[in-house]
């Protein structure tokens, strides 16, 4: 039977940690408003003990988006005291509160960035987790840098973490350092020990995009068992960015024959949340991002359009219907053939030429697209109003 993943979204926490990306507080609630719109099953809101302006926007996403919804409404803590409590105060307006805490457990982060030992960071974590369930039942604890720690203490924090409360574990390649073919194998390992212990516990990753890699390692990770992913809107995030809500979601969709999952998202809300987020936060999307891209459902050689006039299965995977979009765009350009330019001109209502008529109008439509990038439809106007006038 299909599976079920649960879709952890942090664009308004990991998201905003893009440089020029901060948004007011009117901006974070109508995108928590829209993300739960989406369907997603948790919204991360921010990090609250790092200011009180975030403190505000998290307390107002929780008060105004999570107050009468089943859906989760989190913010990030270190594992600590005043971090902890400082989530708890904001979230716990929501009808479904959660503490996500983070605490590393690579060398690098034990030794070089906490100078203590391991025992001493794998008892601060145990002891924050006990400490935050006093508060809420729902406790998230991220093993930061999980990619590069040694696997045997990496198991023996999440073991005592879970033993303490824990009720979801994430898995984060904090860096975007995973290979997919090694983090499925780290992630199936991890979910049999996890499954033995206590099945309620849900498994979840965090995903980088520093080679370029997030998308990968969070369906590898699916693949192996993980019943959670973290993703953000059009893939923001600290430096590279984090794995892509639209992409994971849409691979997850499209390609059933592997994925045997489900999430609940509502694909046709995929474009309205990205343009919301783009326009918000003043990212652009790049114009071939996948899913979201202006030109993910362009197509401008003319050999596809006319394969895409006869079946739209040609080179086309995705329906840009499913994402929210009105249709596929044909771009017309020097490459595009007599198909297209006829599609596009009957679009327009010019349907019944002469075979010679249309030979003549095409001809003219080269020599324009020969002399621009792009030829739009007010230069497709033109062109049948010209040849007209030319041959009265
Ligand atoms: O990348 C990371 O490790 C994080 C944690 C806070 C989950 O963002
Ligand atoms: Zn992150």
């Amino acid at each position: 039977m299909s599976r079920k993943i649960w879709v952890f979204d942090t664009t308004l926490r990991d998201g905003e940690q893009v440089p020029g990306a901060k948004l007011n507080l009117y901006e974070k609630v109508e995108i928590a408003q829209q993300l739960k719109k989406l369907g997603v099953d948790i919204i991360e809101a921010g990090f609250p003990a790092s200011s009180q302006g975030d403190f505000d926007a998290v307390k107002a996403v929780a008060q105004k988006v999570g107050h009468n919804s089943n859906m989760m409404i989190t913010a990030l803590a270190r594992a600590v005291k005043d971090d902890i409590d400082s989530v708890y105060n904001a979230v716990k307006y929501a009808n479904n509160p959660m503490i996500h805490m983070v605490l590393g457990t690579s060398d690098i982060h034990v030794e070089k960035k906490f100078s203590k030992s391991k025992d001493q960071i794998l008892q601060i974590g145990v002891d924050a987790v006990k400490y935050a369930k006093t508060l809420l039942p729902q406790v998230q604890y991220s093993t930061e840098d999980a990619s590069r720690s040694d696997f045997e203490y990496l198991w023996k924090t999440i073991e005592a973490v879970m033993k303490a409360g824990a009720t979801m574990i994430n898995v984060p390649d904090t860096v975007g350092y995973a290979e997919p073919e090694q983090w499925g194998e780290m992630i199936a390992k991890l979910n049999d020990r996890m499954k033995n212990l206590d099945d309620s516990v849900l498994l979840s990753v965090h995903c980088h995009n520093d080679l370029g890699m997030a998308t990968a390692n969070t369906l590898a990770a699916i693949k192996n068992g993980a019943d959670k992913v973290e993703v953000t809107m059009n893939g923001i995030g600290e430096r590279a960015g984090n794995a892509a809500l639209e992409e994971v979601v849409m691979a997850i969709k499209t390609r059933g024959d592997v994925y045997d999952v489900f999430t609940d998202i509502n694909t046709k809300e995929i474009m309205n949340t990205s343009r919301l987020v783009s326009s918000f936060m003043g990212l652009d999307v790049q114009v071939n991002k996948a899913i979201t891209g202006d030109n993910a459902f362009a197509h401008s050689s003319g050999i596809h359009q006319d394969g895409l006039l006869k079946s739209r299965d040609a080179y086309e995977i995705v329906h840009p219907e499913d994402v929210g979009l009105d249709d596929m765009e044909l771009v017309l350009t020097a490459r595009s053939g007599r198909h297209a330019v006829k599609n596009a001109l009957s679009k327009l209502g010019f349907d019944d030429f002469a075979e010679e008529e249309f030979e003549g109008i095409f001809e003219n439509f080269l020599k324009l697209a020969d002399s621009k990038k792009e030829v739009y439809n007010h230069d497709l106007y033109v062109i049948v109003e010209n040849y007209y006038e030319k041959t009265e």
